[in-house]
């Protein structure tokens, strides 16, 4: 058979399919449009009017090209027009007869084309290798001139561009969004006196006092040398023996074990800068500061088991979260604050105020909360923004500075020199890293430098008094300098710590006292998961024992669950708890000012037969109130009201999922509308499981109607629920119930505690994030899911 004749042999057999392939693609692409078109046209709204007002994205506008352009035909990277048969074939020796011959390596366009793809992956970050980041600003509300010079926490009158990256520490940059880890939070404020970069992280402390250890903290963290085990995972014997190995990381390790591990998003975390750095006011007294941030939708976490299954249902599930706010209008907001303490009281706390494992407590410091972050735009391709964008502790502007913190001094020569391997020397050249402010110096060439600066001379000093430093007091007012603070120093160079970083445990202590009681279940919890997985018993029993010196309870709690060693088997006197609390460390204080369900996914079960009116009006009064209510139903396709018929126009009601796809896990609550749909869904195994699992992750359920009987199905007798006959509301642990509404949904949401109405009601459990009853009571205990 000839080239040509098998060619029409294929065609001819392949036809029919290709024919329903084709309208299967066409039906799904037209689901896929629905599906996006809302949140993309909406999306690209806000981010447009952003574009007008923020200098860092008309920087990077320049270097931006529209991948979706219909006028711009393919070229090569140098601009020569391709042909279509250049995108489907190799240039290649064809018979006469269409017998294919030899490919030919003169053909240019197709070893472009390979040359780039080969060399597509660059070294990923050594650590905080996944994240997602976003557009936004810093609007400075409060003045904070009687600390420091810098324009950005000085002038009320100016908006700062920023860029902030969220990421985890431990996995790669394929790993879960939603393992037990630290997030980073890093921000890069574009200011009008040079980039500013806080590099921080969502929680105040860290593992380590000394730079000099982090190379063996993160070896011990990453995967094990021998087999590459665990990914992104602190659940090993690695982990666990560095740490306990080093009582400095105690505090931390508290941190690490509470639910601030596994945040619910990245828009309900505090930010922390960690390190002490310091600011100078114009009058050149310097003071050492704390930088904060607080989110305004309050703090909140996932729970384990939920967080676990995210892993593999939707490991994106955290970048998503933060794309689908933004796009559906809820920028990400948190109040910037700092801690100051002045030059005269460094002395006079029981801590080192440059040691990086303990925090300011807010009672003796407070925080003074002077600006706001927005994050309002999300990225227009991850890689050259996202996954391009470097940061550095060392870049601080006039009026902000380093103290001596030993981390922080490791960490700012560690940032540049890592992302000279990572991007190259010229990295600060990238879009995303320049700043919007003029540059210009004498730093030259490099590989792919993209400046190119014209002139004679490329040294100072020059005979043409080019690009001078500043070099007078006239020009330093007009031009603010950077001018290091001339701080006295005196002592024996020595590899030695000061005697306050040797106390390693009031402050773990402190933590564990200022817990709730929920708080303090899950960090057992954690704990107990954590050392469960190390099978080394050295490991895990000194982990148990190490946990006697925070408290004997946690302690005897986790090692009766780990097997470990019990605190009283342990020889010697052990550290009695110090009793003292702090009232700003449990996450349950940070709540937003007002109840809210922004941006909080709430799940509608439906299947035919359902209640179109509640339907209709639930989802209007939830999206109102900021919610996304998604309609999740048998199928991705029209799912029937009572009454209506299948197929006429008008009729059904699309379904955003269906209950495989998606799970309880990636949402926030679950409603389920009345309707005959209801003899359906009880029947439905997965619709059961999905009650049961929102119910174990302490997610507020609403039922109305003959829906109530899925959740008695689901979950009688633990809690209440109402009759099917009765108009009252039933809230039991969280679980709304109620026969029926006499009028169905009329009012707008009215989210505050001891609502009356039925969607009052579940609006408010939706707003107060989990019941934690449920849990403290041993309920879910009792439920399989
Ligand atoms: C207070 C403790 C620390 C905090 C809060 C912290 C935070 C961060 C954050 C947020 C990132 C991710 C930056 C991004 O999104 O691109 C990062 C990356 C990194 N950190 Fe740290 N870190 C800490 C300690 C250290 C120390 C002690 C070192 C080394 C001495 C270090 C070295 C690195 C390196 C090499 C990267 C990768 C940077 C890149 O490739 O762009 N970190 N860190």
């Amino acid at each position: 058979m000839s080239t040509g004749q098998r060619h029409n042999a294929l065609s001819s057999t392949t036809n029919i399919p290709r024919r329903l392939e084709k309208k299967k693609r066409n039906t799904m692409s037209a689901v896929m449009e629905k599906v996006h078109d809302k949140l993309s046209q909406a999306g690209d709204a806000i981010q447009d009017s952003s574009l007008l007002s923020n200098a860092k994205v008309a920087s990077i506008k320049a270097d931006m090209v529209d991948g979706h352009a219909k006028s711009q035909k393919m070229t090569t990277d140098f601009g020569v027009t391709l042909p279509e048969t250049a995108s489907n074939a190799w240039l290649r020796v064809v018979d006469g007869e269409g017998r294919q011959g030899p490919m030919l390596l003169e053909d240019s366009i197709g070893r472009e084309k390979i040359h780039r793809f080969d060399h597509e992956r660059i070294p990923e970050r050594v650590v905080h290798a996944r994240g997602a980041g976003a557009f936004g600003y810093f609007k400075l509300k409060e003045s904070a001139e009687d600390v420091t010079h810098a324009n950005v926490l000085t002038n009320t009158s100016l908006t700062t561009p920023v860029f902030v990256r969220f990421s985890t520490v431990l996995g790669s940059r394929g790993s879960a969004d939603t393992v037990r880890d630290v997030r980073g939070f890093a921000v890069k404020f574009y200011t009008q006196e040079g980039n500013w970069d806080i590099v921080g992280n969502d929680i105040p402390v860290f593992f380590i006092q000394d730079a000099i250890k982090f190379p063996d903290l993160i070896h011990a963290a990453k995967p094990e040398p021998d087999n590459e085990v665990p990914q992104g995972q602190s659940a090993h014997n690695n982990f666990w023996d560095f740490n306990i190995l080093h009582s400095e990381a105690t505090h931390m390790l508290m941190w690490a074990m509470s639910d601030r591990g596994i945040p619910r998003s990245y828009r309900m975390m505090q930010g922390f800068g960690v390190n002490t750095f310091t600011l100078t006011n114009a009058a050149g007294e310097r003071s050492f500061v704390k930088f904060h941030f607080k989110p305004e939708l309050g703090v909140h976490s996932l729970v384990w088991d939920e967080a676990l299954k995210i892993s593999g249902q939707d490991p994106d599930f955290h970048r998503k979260d933060l794309e689908e706010a933004i796009k559906n209008g809820a920028p990400a907001k948190w109040d910037f604050g700092i801690q100051v303490i002045s030059e005269s009281q460094q002395d006079a706390f029981e801590f080192d105020i440059l040691d990086a494992t303990k925090i300011w407590p807010e009672e003796l410091v407070p925080v003074r909360y002077i600006g706001e972050l927005v994050l309002d735009r999300c990225v227009d391709e991850y890689f050259s923004q996202t996954e391009q964008v470097a940061f550095c502790t060392s870049h601080v502007v006039p009026g902000i500075g380093f103290s001596d913190d030993p981390l922080l001094q490791g960490r700012n020569f560690s940032y540049f020199d890592t992302q000279i391997t990572r991007l190259g020397i010229n990295w600060q050249e990238l879009p995303i890293n320049r700043p919007v402010c003029p540059y210009l110096n004498m730093n030259r060439d490099g590989a792919m430098r993209h400046r190119i600066t014209k002139g004679k001379v490329n040294y100072w000093p020059n005979r043409f008094e080019g690009t001078a430093p500043v070099r007078t007091a006239e020009e330093a007012s007009a031009i603010p300098a950077y001018k290091e603070y001339p701080q006295q120093v005196v002592g024996i160079k020595q590899r030695l710590q000061a005697p306050k970083f040797k106390e390693h445990f009031n402050q773990a202590t402190l933590f564990w006292n200022s817990m709730t009681a929920i708080e303090k279940l899950h960090i057992i919890k954690a704990f107990s998961f954590e050392l469960s997985h190390c099978d080394d018993e050295a490991v895990f029993n000194n982990a148990c024992a190490r946990l006697a010196d925070i408290d004997v309870e946690l302690a005897k709690a986790v090692a009766e669950k780990v097997g470990g060693v019990m605190p009283d088997q342990l020889s010697g006197s052990r550290r009695q708890n110090h009793g003292k609390k702090s009232a700003f460390l449990s996450q349950m204080v940070f709540i937003p000012k007002e109840p809210t369900i922004k941006s909080r996914r709430v799940a509608i079960l439906i299947a035919d037969g359902y209640d179109k009116a509640f339907v209709t009006a639930a989802k209007a009064a939830l999206t109102a109130a900021g919610a996304v209510p998604l309609v999740i139903g048998p199928k991705r396709s029209y799912i029937y009201a009572e009454g209506e018929t299948r197929g006429t126009k008008g009729h059904g009601v699309w379904a955003d999922h269906h209950f495989e796809d998606q799970r309880s896990t990636l949402f926030d609550a679950v409603l389920l509308p009345p309707g005959s749909h209801a003899t359906s869904l009880t029947t439905n195994g997965r619709v059961i499981h999905w009650i049961k699992e929102s119910f174990g992750h302490l997610k507020p359920i609403g039922a109305v109607g003959s829906s109530v009987k899925l959740v008695k199905k689901a979950l009688l007798p633990l809690v209440e629920a109402a009759d099917e006959d009765s108009r009252e509301v039933v809230d039991s642990y969280g679980v709304v119930t109620v026969g029926g509404l006499d009028g169905g949904i009329t009012e707008a949401l009215n989210i505050v505690k001891g609502a009356k109405s039925f969607m009052g009601s579940f609006a408010y459990r939706i707003s107060m994030h989990r019941c934690w009853e449920r849990e403290l009571e041993g309920l879910v205990d009792q439920v399989a899911f």
